[in-house]
């Protein structure tokens, strides 16, 4: 595993006005703490660099870290912060798969009197909120990243184009809110639209086989806009075995900032990549840390995320992972 540049693993994190936790479970100031991290799946680079990151600050945040993958199902997921509510972890953080499956599992922890921090994905706004059911959300602005790409597409194309969406997995905060940002973007330029929109669950193989099908019934798409750069590289796979070529024919853009996609970005063959870094670990730390203590902690604490395309991908291909 290629080690991230120390930029790229300086998260920057933009705190907002803090808010009072009067219903959420509190946390002790201690030396060390016992900490459920409940991990979605780990296949893809940004989830094992989203692990390895956790893993890596846990040494020194003086936490003894409980960790779970729930192998990309959402019940087991649950399952996972059941146990550790009945290990007595002092801390959950917990990046919850989908966003409705994982609320029972916020609250039960918030019965068990242990605070939850979501990191990378939320939950249903409607159905738990932060100082109330968990601590904070600490993740990108899914929305923006959506629209980030929208906007990278339309000065590319002049603001024409026959779009081909393939979304992450159905359900969760990321698909729902980057396909927002973008679709929202795109209906504002008349010349473009999204003929097929379908989910590729974030995995590079299944974005493969969706591009591959969507293709038969749309030969003449001029643009891919993908919810991650693994489906991106799978749907690139798809086109050349069509024998289009990708970077001319059509224009492949997508978010997370991967080390295959900066390199496919400086070969040409894809467009652009809003990144959306998987970093949490040293931001984790450092929000439990001020929580123990007593701060405020802002409902959101932001991630921001830089922007990758053919004038800087090469320059970059350090932060990528
Ligand atoms: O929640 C973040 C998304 O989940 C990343 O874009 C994707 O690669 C991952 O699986």
């Amino acid at each position: 595993m290629r080690l991230p540049s120390i930029t790229a693993i300086a998260l920057v994190a933009t705190l907002g006005a803090g808010i009072a936790h009067a219903e959420s479970p509190k946390l002790k100031q201690k030396d060390t703490y016992k900490v459920g991290f409940a991990q979605t799946e780990s296949n893809n680079p940004w989830r094992i660099a989203e692990t390895r990151s956790m893993q890596e600050v846990a040494k020194s945040c003086g936490w003894n870290l409980v960790y779970t993958d729930a192998g990309g199902s959402a019940a087991k997921q649950v399952a996972d912060v059941e146990s550790m509510i009945a290990q007595k972890v002092d801390l959950i953080v917990l990046a919850p798969r989908e966003e409705k499956p994982l609320i029972p599992a916020v609250m039960k922890a918030k019965k068990a009197g242990i605070p939850v921090i979501l990191i990378d994905r939320n939950v249903d706004q409607k159905l738990a909120g932060a100082g109330k059911d968990y601590v904070t959300f600490i993740g990108s602005d899914f929305i923006d990243q959506g629209r980030r790409a929208g906007e990278w597409l339309v000065k590319a194309t002049g603001g024409k184009g026959k779009i081909v969406e393939l979304e992450g997995t159905t359900g969760s905060s990321p698909a729902n809110n980057r396909k927002k940002g973008f679709d929202d973007l795109v209906a504002k330029h008349a010349g473009m639209k999204v003929v097929a929109s379908q989910s590729g669950d974030f995995a590079r193989d299944k974005g493969r086989q969706v591009m591959q099908t969507l293709l038969q019934a749309h030969p003449d798409v001029t643009a891919v806009y993908a919810h991650n750069d693994e489906m991106a590289i799978g749907a690139i796979a798809a086109l050349e075995a069509a024998g289009k070529k990708p970077g001319q024919d059509v224009i492949v853009v997508s978010i997370d900032g991967t080390r295959d996609a900066l390199t496919a970005i400086a070969a040409g063959k894809m467009g652009a990549t809003v990144q959306s870094s998987p970093f949490f670990g040293p931001v984790t730390c450092d929000t439990a840390r001020k929580f123990a203590k007593g701060d405020q902690i802002p409902a959101w604490v932001k991630v921001e995320d830089k922007f990758y395309d053919k004038s800087n991908a090469q320059a970059s291909m350090a932060d990528g992972y």
